[in-house]
């Protein structure tokens, strides 16, 4: 029986009790009323279901034919690089969310709509013995009967179908990410080289304006692209993406150089890849104070007194060096290429 003061403002801790024998006395209600759907009382409106179900597993399949044609058939095309790679990253993207889009919405439309919609209740009990298990082996398969399976054919045949080769891109994604394939090498080798070479400008980006050491001052930190970058015709955000380098001055006696790197900055004036060793966003953030370099994404940092050494999150390398020196007119100039591939470091370095 309830507490008479329960619900009541001038009680507020008082609760319901409520007697062991009482439990028995409250009537079980039963289900709700269970309206039938439309497709269960109009033949039309389950043909149109069937067409519906149909049409979504078609679409998968549609998503994993343009996966392929974004994988192989845009990189043949002869549009721009850059626009050549959103537009295949667009598509990749929409391709697969179609694939899977198409399964998932099919499958849900199938049960809400045409598997049998009848509600029924069946108290639990032990499935030990070998008469349970026949009535449970039954009731498996009156759902598969029941669920349309062996009788809609063509919705089951396209359904098979669509989960065949639905997870064929996956090959393709999981392919790209075997290092031992030659492919893989030929990208470490394209990591390897960059625009940079003795005697090529440092320019600031996006300005492509020359730097003298001279305007760099303690404290400072320019965006550089290599001198030529902005005039080239074809791959020019391909280079960018390789060659973009963070230019900074610290004090000279706060850097600590390793053997065959002294000549490799100019009094104090250093370069380094922008490009973040763990999967390759922009480092684009200078902490003046700390002499740290951040990484937006996951946060790695790379001290800048320890020639970029990685010194929190999941980068596993240093970022590389951009040796510099000064030409006859006193503007920052590369000596060489960088020693080692940029970027993650996932790569292959060896
Ligand atoms: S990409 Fe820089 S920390 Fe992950």
């Amino acid at each position: 029986m309830g507490d008479e003061r329960h619900g009541d403002p001038l009680h507020p801790g008082a609760v319901d009790q409520v007697r062991q024998g009482d439990v028995d006395t409250f009537q079980d209600p039963g289900m709700p009323p269970h309206p039938p759907r439309l497709t269960d009382l109009d033949p039309k409106a389950e043909k149109r279901g069937e067409r519906q179900v149909l049409v979504l597993f078609i679409i998968s399949v549609i998503g994993t034919i343009l996966f392929f044609f974004a994988y192989f058939g845009v990189g043949h095309t002869g549009i721009e690089i850059g626009t050549k790679l959103r537009l295949q990253n667009a598509l990749l993207g929409l391709a697969t969310g179609l694939a899977m889009l198409g399964i998932g919405l099919g499958i849900i439309h199938w049960a809400k709509a045409l598997m049998p919609d009848h509600e029924s209740e069946e108290a639990r009990h032990d499935l030990a013995d070998e008469g349970h298990r026949a009535e449970a082996q039954e009731i498996m398969d009156t759902i598969v009967e029941e669920s349309g399976l062996k009788r809609r054919k063509l919705l089951r045949n396209t359904l098979i179908g669509a989960i065949a080769v639905a997870p064929l891109p996956a090959i393709f994604y999981f392919r790209d990410m075997d290092r031992s394939k030659l492919g893989a090498r030929a990208m470490v080798d394209r990591l390897r080289h960059t625009m940079w070479a003795k005697g090529v400008r440092l320019v600031r980006d996006p300005s492509g304006l020359p730097i003298k050491a001279s305007d760099v001052q303690l404290g400072s930190a320019f965006h550089v692209i290599p001198e030529g970058l902005n005039e080239l015709k074809e791959g020019k955000l391909n280079e960018k993406s390789k060659a973009v380098v963070l230019l900074m001055r610290l004090p000279k006696d706060k850097l600590t150089i390793s053997p065959g790197r002294e000549t490799w900055n100019v009094d104090g004036i250093v370069a380094y890849s922008k490009i973040c060793t763990h999967v390759g966003c922009p480092v684009a953030l200078y902490e003046q104070q700390t002499h740290h370099l951040l990484c937006p994404c996951h946060q790695s940092t790379f001290d800048l007194t320890q020639e970029c050494k990685v010194i929190f999150g999941p980068a596993g390398h240093a970022l590389p060096q951009l040796p510099i020196e000064v030409d006859s007119e006193g503007y920052l100039v590369a000596q060489s290429d960088f020693q080692e591939p940029v970027g993650p470091s996932y790569w292959e370095r060896g």
